[in-house]
């Protein structure tokens, strides 16, 4: 290797250690969490917003039909989701849309419009006339009842004008109404995160009526973010991709992305900004591009695709960390794809640093859900069931095996032990219908006692 080639490698290991987080700094960032839990819960100031949900586990014996909307990212589906006992969360049809950046940042009502519409085409291809409808809206949202939930600043690149402070149930209303659906009525609003808590409670306690329902929901896909059961404070969404206490694992480049985006703000969403799946793609963008500059590799990063910010996505991490040939050949033909020719060691270095990003990500999740389960019982001395669900935990090879380390580094082995995460693939429509039924047997329960 010349003098220039082992500088140029230095300086990508270099690079890639200052992704490390060691397990002293992930158990100082583990307890703040827990702190700044316990102070969002009694309203003192804290990055975690602790949200009320108005739902409470279900019974396992739910039923019926419900028409769902999944709004939470580049994508949302409308759907008819029957609840079939035993378990069973049938998705009998499904549509899904795509929204595009001029979406993202015009007005409300147009997006609403378009989700009426995806729910028109399910319910008439059904024929279902009337029925609740669940709403899973996966931004922050203070809730004041089931079906009434405030919006506040948006995340994961959304900024609609207008409609923080707006209730989001009245929006999707007076959508369904200028779609001719008035007698679809919106019967609760929630979280991804809650609805992936439910569905996985919901399986457990239609197989056994003492089942253990699950205690914590967990997103890990374009946003995270965690609902936890607090027992006698209800479930709630803690909004963690918001969670501020992450300034010892801090790159130069996390500052700078938080610096740059005007969406989520500069300091708002900094645990996300450097776990999900939005960013990660975005951070191993700007390293190849702080090395293109100063070393002899990666040159190209300066090309028109690569020099656009969110060209690579989390979904190329995945690709790159599953490439097992000897010359990364998917590797080569991804980068390709972005319109740039590269060497072996160039697409060596792309694999190190991108898993690099990863593993502090995983090990960022660890963390904090041992920081919320801490929160839930600080000796960990029960079992504790984590329904995890998105696209980053689902595709990224070996993301739970690192976030399971990290666990049993914080705990040791036999606290770690006790803790099950079950992956709930596709959780949100089948959620929000059981999310929706518990609230029919709320307000039905509501009527009787009056
Ligand atoms: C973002 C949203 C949060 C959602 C998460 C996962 O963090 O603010 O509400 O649960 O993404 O989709």
């Amino acid at each position: 290797m010349t003098a220039m080639a082992a500088s140029d490698e230095a300086a990508i290991a270099r690079t890639a250690a200052l992704f490390e987080a060691p397990a002293p700094t992930l158990e100082a960032i583990a307890r703040d969490l827990t702190r700044q839990m316990a102070r969002g819960l009694v309203g003192e100031p804290s990055s975690l917003k602790m949200l009320r949900t108005f739902t409470r586990q279900p019974s396992g014996h739910e039923r019926g039909r419900v028409v769902v909307v999944d709004w939470g990212g580049t994508k949302a589906r409308a759907g008819l989701v029957e609840l079939g006992g035993a378990g069973s969360a049938r998705i009998l049809s499904e549509e899904s849309l795509t929204f595009s950046d001029a979406d993202k940042r015009g007005a409300s009502e147009p997006v609403f419009d378009l989700i009426a519409g995806a729910v028109g085409r399910v319910v008439r291809a059904e024929r279902v006339e009337a029925a609740p409808l669940g709403f899973v809206y996966s931004y922050p949202a203070r809730l004041e009842r089931i079906d009434r939930a405030v919006a506040l600043a948006s995340t994961k690149g959304w900024r609609l004008k207008g409609l923080e402070g707006q209730d989001v149930a009245v929006l999707l209303g007076a959508a369904l109404r200028r779609a001719g659906l008035e007698r679809l009525v919106v019967a609760a609003v929630a979280n991804d995160t809650v609805a992936a808590l439910m569905l996985q409670s919901y399986r457990a306690r239609s197989e056994s009526a003492d089942a253990r329902p699950a205690d914590v929901g967990l997103i890990l896909g374009t946003g995270t973010n965690q609902a936890a059961d607090l027992g006698p404070a209800g479930i709630r969404n803690i909004e963690s991709g918001n969670f501020d206490g992450v300034a010892a694992v801090e790159t130069p480049y996390d500052a700078a992305l938080d610096r740059e985006l005007d969406e989520p703000r500069p300091g708002a969403q900094r645990f996300e900004k450097m776990v999900s799946g939005h960013y990660l793609g975005e951070i191993l963008r700007r390293t190849l591009e702080d090395l293109g500059r100063r070393t002899a590799r990666f040159r190209w990063s300066a090309s028109l695709t690569l020099a656009t910010p969110f060209a690579v996505d989390s979904e190329h991490l995945s690709r790159i960390a599953a490439d097992r040939t000897a010359a990364l050949d998917d590797v080569d033909a991804l980068l390709r794809a972005l319109g740039v020719a590269s060497t072996v060691e160039e697409r060596r270095g792309v694999r190190a640093l991108g898993a690099a990003i990863a593993r502090r990500a995983a090990r960022l999740v660890g963390a904090a859900l041992v920081g919320t389960l801490r929160f839930l019982d600080a000796d960990l001395a029960g079992r504790r069931t984590i329904a995890v669900d998105g696209s980053l935990w689902g595709g990224y090879p070996g993301f739970e095996a690192l976030v399971r380390e990290t666990s049993v580094e914080l705990l040791g082995g036999e606290r770690a032990g006790r803790i099950e995460t079950v992956y709930v693939k596709d959780s949100t429509s089948a959620g929000a219908a059981v999310i929706a039924a518990v609230a029919a047997a709320q307000r039905s329960e509501g009527c009787s006692s009056a």
